[in-house]
């Protein structure tokens, strides 16, 4: 989703703004723009595409000024283009914002009724305007920010500077995140931490309905009724390494390579292997209240809903508790019944997803307790839970998210083992799962070193445009995953099935163009699984298994196979994904997409 950027201090904003949106493009990138207050004029420039255009640009103009203002745009509201790029001027004003005026067109027909002209398409203009009303009557900015969020529903991070008051950036929240970053005689304001990471690590992230006043020596923070609330900056742990590409030529490869690393930080000191349980420190409930859980209801968007689905085969199996899996998207409007003793599980990796936060809201709304899976420490529902786990998988900058996915199973095993063991899984149960997850790191390593292998294949079908991937139990929240990262990175039209169900309709789409990636493994459902792939083979469909180091059958019924090492049920299926994880990358690499920023997707999506 769209990135905001502000700078104010004694430096050159322009070089500090450019540089936070690189940071920040992998969230929407349509078009980027800055405005920087320079020698009493506000100096403008926006450019449609990536950052890069825009940086190009900054560097050709004399840009000096030391407080400015900036924006990474994925549209909504208006075409992508220069004019609906931010920032948006109006008078002395200019604004950034991200997020939606729902009200805008009564706004805007009244700004027009009054004589304003529009210049872009976009719903943020009419802040601008509005802001900049307010400060021509006399009203400082902070107060013309107010009076203007007061009037507006929907969800906003605004930045705001005026021309006149070089000394001053004013940014407010509601709904879409935003954080000022507290530096040494400089301010910044940012959608995300990663944008301010080698400026400061001290930061105070806002809360919705709050206002933030930055100058160069301090900040203060406010409610909308102008009472002041007292926010301390914390120090986060970010470092400029960890949001580069270290010499790897994308980032989604860089992260699904660094997966033994980003799961072992996950498991580290939450395994207790003497008891057969996890540690869980930051769930803040009772062991009572854990085995009075009767349901589990886990939401999520994208990924982040697959893995809860293969979180549901797997909890069921090992706590014994029914789990129900749902889109962030459709459970926040649908009329649920939530059955007393459900436990809510709320996965993201942004911790910032609109559609899961407001579902999230809604749960709490109706008294149900909620648990966060999360990795983006300090984002809005790791606040708003009322417990959870940290992923602690680093950042993710490719928009298709891999080293997440790979935690936040990996994080159910471990809350499933708590809740399991509490609710009498035997102990020799539960060190045999500590010692899969034990194990699950150098599994993923081993598994990662097909690498070589798995681009040689993804060569030889890049041409295939249709894709169907297939598994059973376990495998077929996989194969969901699988065909959704190559669809998100090379847009091919890929599906998943069930395999078991080909015969009841799919099985008609079968023939020599169709690619079907077969998870078969050896597993209790092997059998089944061959004897689903042999039909598809009888139907002349091009088949590239994915089955165990040694099974020397299946390449009698496969066209290619990929061999994964024989690990524990509990894991198998987070190993079998990480080489569709690869397929999915080279295949997009050998078509010549933009793989770590697909056309029409956006890594954080704050926007419904
Ligand atoms: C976007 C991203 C997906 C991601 C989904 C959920 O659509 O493009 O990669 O899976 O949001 O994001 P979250 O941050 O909530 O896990």
């Amino acid at each position: 989703m769209c990135g905001i950027i502000g700078y104010i201090g004694n430096g050159k904003a322009a070089p500090v703004l450019t540089g936070g949106l690189r940071r920040m493009e992998y969230r929407g990138y349509d078009s980027a723009g800055i405005a920087v207050i320079q020698e009493g004029h506000l100096k403008t420039i926006k450019r449609q595409g990536k950052v890069e255009e825009l940086a190009k640009a900054v560097n050709d103009a004399d840009f000096h000024g030391p407080v400015g203002i900036g924006h990474t745009r994925w549209a909504t509201h208006g075409v992508p283009s220069e004019a609906n790029a931010h920032p948006h001027m109006a008078g002395r004003v200019a604004i950034v914002h991200n997020g939606i005026i729902e009200n805008f067109s009564e706004l805007k027909s009244k700004l027009t009724s009054e004589g304003v002209e529009f210049k872009s398409q976009t719903d943020s203009e009419v802040l601008a305007h509005m802001i900049s009303a307010y400060v021509q009557e006399g009203c400082d900015l902070p107060q013309a920010v107010q009076k203007t969020v007061q009037q507006v529903v929907g969800t906003f991070g605004l930045a705001v500077i005026e021309r006149d008051r070089p000394d001053v950036i004013v940014a407010a929240r509601r709904g879409s995140p935003l954080l000022i970053g507290v530096g040494n005689n400089e301010m910044f304001i940012a959608s995300d931490a990663t944008a301010i990471v080698g400026h400061t690590n001290k930061v105070v992230y806002l809360e919705d309905d709050e206002i933030a006043i930055c100058r160069p020596d301090g900040y203060q923070v406010k409610d909308m009724e102008n009472r002041e609330r007292m926010r301390v900056a914390q120090t986060i742990a970010l470092e400029v390494g960890s949001i580069e590409k270290a010499g790897y030529d994308h980032f989604l490869l860089k992260e699904i390579m660094e997966q033994p690393k980003s799961v072992g930080d996950l498991l580290r000191g939450r395994l207790d292997s003497e008891n057969g349980t996890s540690h869980l420190g930051g769930l803040n409930v009772h062991d009572d209240f854990l085995r009075g859980q009767k349901r589990f209801l886990t939401i999520g968007c994208g990924t982040a809903y697959y893995a809860g689905l293969l979180g549901k085969y797997l909890l069921e199996r090992m706590t014994k508790i029914p789990v129900d899996v749902e889109f962030g998207s459709e459970f926040r409007y649908r009329a649920p019944v939530l059955a007393d003793g459900t436990l809510a599980v709320i996965i993201t990796q942004s911790g910032e997803t609109a559609d899961t936060m407001a579902s999230l809201r809604e749960l709490k709304r109706q008294g149900v307790p909620t648990m966060g899976l999360v990795n983006v420490v300090g984002s809005s529902v790791a606040r708003e839970v009322d417990g959870g786990m940290y992923l602690h998988a680093g950042p993710e900058i490719s928009v298709a998210s891999t080293k997440a996915f790979t935690s936040q199973v990996a994080a159910q095993l471990l809350l499933g083992l708590q809740i399991a063991r509490l609710k009498g899984l035997s102990i020799t149960e539960g060190r045999s799962i500590i010692a899969a997850l034990e194990d699950l790191p150098k599994k993923i390593e081993q598994t990662l070193k097909l690498a070589p292998e798995i681009k040689k294949l993804a060569k030889k079908y890049a041409h295939f445009n249709n894709a169907m991937y297939l598994g059973r139990d376990t495998l077929y929240p996989v194969a969901l995953e699988g065909s959704h990262k190559i669809k998100e990175v090379s847009y091919i039209h890929a599906e998943a099935y069930p395999a078991g169900e080909m015969k009841h309709g799919a099985n008609a789409l079968i023939d020599e163009n169709l690619l079907v990636v077969f998870l078969v493994p050896k597993n209790a459902l092997y059998s089944k699984a061959k004897s689903n792939l042999e039909e598809v083979r009888a139907r002349s469909g091009r088949v590239l298994a994915i089955a165990t180091e040694g099974d020397k059958e299946i390449a009698k019924e496969a066209d290619d196979v990929i061999y994964i090492p024989e690990a524990s049920e509990w894991i198998e299926p987070i190993i079998a994904n990480i080489p569709l994880q690869l397929f999915a990358y080279y295949f997009a690499v050998e078509r010549g997409t933009d793989v770590d920023q697909p056309r029409n997707l956006a890594k954080s999506v704050t926007v419904e």
